[in-house]
């Protein structure tokens, strides 16, 4: 379903639009959210949208992502000359710059076959012409961040060279009057000091954004378009206590009011005091009828000597619906089902690259809305994480919950390694409590993404006193990640890590050891399972 068909409307029909199209570069969302931190609103859309669909969007600009392609590929991503005949403005960066080149009958070459070869990472260069984009930059040259095997050799007609670098002499390029720019850098890396007042510019004087983009207005449309979709019929949500489905239950509760349901799923999988702190922040706290259902023996039983990580994912996701599906039966005149996809999700799924190989099966409630009928609405559909985060701050919930660390669905089941049972989940969730205390008391936990505790399927010797131990290991694993993609492990202080291997094997009984985790994803993941 492309997103204009969606239900949960497109915020471009309120909000001055770019338009970014994906020609497979990591970096794509990366410019998206940089042009979103500018106060202007920005879809991701695949490439090859047609160029009707791009007239009928009415963008204020276009950029050209890069992408690990070479414009003489036989099955090279190449679009429609007609795009760049629109009078949009446009930005191509790297490959982008490159297929505005070859469309528009530069030509381009491989650096392998000119004298100044590829380029990866860091790189000078030197302004060569006062260009829009550069305004405001008082030096004549400029770090930026360079990642391309092609070069723009030829610049087609009517186009100046604005910049260049050792290894390109032609690092950006513009024909003002056309309103179309290239540059072989990546603006959107923060290696490219100037890069955010370059976008900026792009935006503000070439694109003549209005900055009319912001979590303010976003909540107030929001609100209403909820409103309209869900004029009658009691709206369900489900609540995990993370930021995404507590943000949407706090924007449902304001625009339907009691005709919320939020139903919290008690998995027994939870860390410890969760069940309380949500019924505290969100149910007395915002006034939020919550339903708790209490499922622990159940998800116990189904998980009994499950070993094998997948299957223990795909029993909790199994369970879950069941049990929801139970809890919306009470219910009279449940229509609607509120979910927190992101907008990471939907780029995800319609993305040039294609769904990524699984690696592990996330669970979420994805399933429900086709078993049970249900309309679907999705008020963080457009967002990313962050602009999530600021939804939530508008909405007055609490920091607290507004900076939480993720967690996954299934919970300490994919914490616990192998078989899970209740005595294991109490102990995991002792010492990733006293983990979590100890980096809130160490201002710590905010530094970091994403921080918790694992229990290994090993036992260890040891000595306490005079005696011979052997006993459970727990392993402390701790995240600085800016997308959950890729991961490195956090530089906690030696002294830090050493007050909580303390205080975890002295307060909790069947623990001799603990260890840190010191790799980065990849090649691990962040969770153990
Ligand atoms: P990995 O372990 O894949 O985790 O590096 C990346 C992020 O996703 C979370 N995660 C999950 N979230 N269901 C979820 O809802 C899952 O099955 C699941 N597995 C991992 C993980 O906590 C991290 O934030």
């Amino acid at each position: 379903m492309s997103n204009s068909e969606h239900s949960t409307q497109s915020p471009s029909r309120a909000h001055q639009t770019v338009l970014i199209l994906d020609f497979g570069s990591q970096y794509t969302q990366l410019i998206a959210r940089r042009v979103r931190e500018n106060r202007v609103y920005c879809e991701v859309e695949p490439y090859d949208l047609p160029p009707e669909e791009i007239a009928v969007r009415a963008p204020i600009g276009i950029i050209l992502s890069g992408g690990p392609q070479s414009v003489y590929d036989p099955d090279a991503a190449v679009i429609s000359r007609d795009v760049l005949e629109m009078g949009i403005p446009v930005l191509g960066i790297c490959y982008g710059m490159q297929l505005i080149a070859h469309l528009l009958g530069g030509r381009v070459q491989p650096a392998a076959d000119s004298e100044h070869g590829r380029e990866y990472g860091r790189a000078d260069i030197t302004i060569r012409k006062p260009s829009p984009l550069f305004s405001g930059l008082d030096s004549g040259g400029e770090t930026v961040w360079m990642s391309h095997g092609d070069l723009v050799r030829d610049l087609p007609s009517g186009f100046e060279s604005i910049a260049s670098s050792i290894s390109a002499p032609c690092a950006g390029f513009e024909s003002a009057e056309r309103r179309i720019y290239g540059i072989q850098f990546h603006p959107e890396v923060s290696h490219t000091v100037s890069g955010g007042e370059m976008l900026r510019n792009f935006l503000y004087d070439v694109c003549g954004a209005r900055s009319d983009w912001g979590m303010a207005s976003y909540l107030e449309e929001a609100v209403a378009n909820v409103r309209a979709q869900a004029a009658e019929g009691r709206v369900l949500c489900a609540l995990s206590g993370g930021v995404d489905s507590s943000v949407v239950a706090a924007l449902l509760r304001r625009a339907v009011g009691e005709r919320l349901a939020a139903v919290f799923v008690d998995t027994g999988l939870l860390r410890k005091g969760e069940r309380n702190q949500v019924a505290h922040s969100l149910g007395e706290g915002l006034g939020i009828p919550i339903l708790v259902a209490d499922a622990q023996e159940r998800f116990l039983a189904a998980l009994a000597e499950v070993e094998d990580p997948e299957e223990k994912r795909r029993i909790i996701g199994h369970q879950f619906v069941e049990v929801f599906e139970e809890e919306a039966e009470k219910l009279s005149g449940a229509r609607f089902l509120a979910q927190g996809t992101l907008y990471p999700d939907v780029i995800e799924s319609t993305s040039v690259k294609g769904p990524s190989a699984v690696i592990k099966t996330h669970h979420n409630v994805g399933g429900l809305p086709e078993r049970l009928g249900f309309e679907l609405i999705e008020p963080l559909r457009y967002l990313f994480k962050d602009e999530v985060r600021q939804l939530g701050r508008e909405l007055a919930l609490p920091e607290e919950l507004i900076g939480r660390h993720p967690f996954p669905g299934p919970g300490l089941a994919v914490r616990i390694l192998g078989a899970v049972d209740r005595e294991k989940v109490a102990l995991l969730q002792q010492a990733d409590a006293i983990f979590l205390e100890e980096l809130r008391d160490a201002e710590l936990y905010d530094r970091v993404s994403q921080a918790f505790a694992v229990l290994l399927p090993v036992k260890t010797v040891g000595v306490m006193g005079d005696f011979r131990t052997y006993e459970d290991v727990i392993a402390l694993r701790s995240v600085e990640t800016s997308d959950f993609m890729t991961a490195d492990w956090s530089h906690l202080p030696y002294e830090f890590l050493g007050r909580v291997a303390n205080r975890i094997v002295n307060e909790i009984a069947g623990v001799n050891r603990v260890v840190y985790d010191i790799t980065s994803k990849p090649p691990a993941t962040i969770e153990w399972e």
